[in-house]
């Protein structure tokens, strides 16, 4: 049974249906001491319970998943539902008790259940999760899918089932991107780049625990400063993918605790529009995509008409192709593809 994301994770940063339980408020925090330690032996469902309790009390999103997840991480399980009834009735160690207090401690400061438990599902894989990297989002799941839909389709269709496809990712956070194409698409290799040392580390972390080293290159790269490191790297490449920061930077300060206190804002915040990773990628996609190749963007729900205004106006070779909605009719993927112009393809073959 894979953990499914708690709500504290979304980042449909521009979406305000979520309400008041949503993204949007104070990421001040108050601070609220933990409840005291139990005198006497207390089993694993007691101390889930009194914690749920706690949490509620002092304003934790998520009561219920977050000590749930947290028990069941301590008894060795992904979640509560696939634990033994017996397992939840047992007395718990001391030691397993202390640890319950001091993760439970942790995320009563606010402190994501991600990164609580240091680990966390996308899609089959399960990432190591380290502050301050970004932590997967459940409709990043859709981007993957939809990515690997089109080269499945492109393996069956164009290349054959033997080709050898390329990838390129901007931005790769824990990699769960990257790793996730990989692990589906044997026949693919990947380029991973970040502008986050941290990210990088975490990356090759995770793509050695899942045996997918071979197949990703992991570079420490700043896009905006560093363009000509990063088309060094691709031959060009056929695929282009990134969740890129995306959120308008007037929004940052409405964040949740949660993401606001944890996650690296380099993550987050991109610029005044939203779009200052995004254009620099759509600059350079050019140069880094063979003929046909296309780019994948994760966006804000406002940016693919405004992507779609820019790059028309603004980048030569590149046509935009469609936009896609997130599981929640949410209009979140923008496809874009090169087109070279005859002139340049004749040049090319000659
Ligand atoms: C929203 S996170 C996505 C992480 C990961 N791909 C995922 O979906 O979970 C954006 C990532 O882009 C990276 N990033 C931001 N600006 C960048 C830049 N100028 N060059 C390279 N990476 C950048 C951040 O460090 C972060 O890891």
């Amino acid at each position: 049974m894979w953990r499914r994301s708690l709500s504290a994770g979304y980042r449909c940063f521009g979406c305000r249906s979520f309400g008041a339980k949503g993204l949007w408020g104070s990421h001040a925090v108050r601070r609220c001491s933990a409840p005291a330690f139990p005198l006497g032996r207390i089993t694993a469902l007691q101390a889930a319970d009194l914690w749920k309790r706690h949490f509620e009390e002092t304003g934790v999103m998520e009561p219920d998943h977050s000590s749930n997840y947290i028990i069941a991480y301590l008894l060795g399980a992904k979640t509560i539902e696939s634990l033994e009834q017996g397992k939840l009735t047992e007395f718990l160690s001391q030691e397993k008790t202390e640890q319950m207090w001091k993760l439970c401690t942790r995320r009563l400061s606010r402190m994501p259940v991600q990164y609580v438990i240091e680990e966390w599902d996308f899609r089959d894989l399960t990432l190591k999760m380290r502050p301050p990297v970004f932590i997967p989002r459940p409709e990043t799941e859709e981007l993957v899918e939809l990515v690997l839909t089109d080269l499945e389709m492109k393996l069956r269709t164009e290349v054959g089932a033997g080709a050898q496809l390329t990838c390129l990712e901007v931005g790769c956070g824990s990699g769960a991107i990257s790793l996730s194409l990989l692990k589906s698409l044997p026949q693919l290799k990947a380029v991973a780049v970040d502008q986050s040392q941290d990210a990088v580390d975490l990356t090759r972390e995770n793509a050695l625990r899942l045996g997918l080293q071979d197949r990703l290159q992991v570079f420490h790269i700043d896009v905006m400063k560093d363009a000509e490191a990063l088309l060094s790297l691709c031959n060009p490449v056929s695929t282009l993918v990134s969740n890129p920061p995306y959120l308008f930077s007037e929004d940052m300060m409405s964040l949740q605790p949660e993401i606001y206190r944890f996650e690296d804002h380099a993550a987050l915040d991109g610029g005044k529009d939203g779009l200052k990773v995004i254009k620099q990628i759509l600059t350079l996609a050019p140069q880094i995509l063979s003929n046909k190749g296309r780019v994948y963007l994760e966006v804000d729900p406002r940016h693919p008409p405004l992507i779609q205004q820019w790059v028309e106006a603004n980048v030569e070779e590149t046509h935009y192709v469609e936009t896609r909605h997130d599981i929640s009719g949410r209009p979140r993927f923008c496809i874009l593809q090169k087109e070279k112009s005859n002139k340049d393809h004749k040049l090319d073959l000659d």
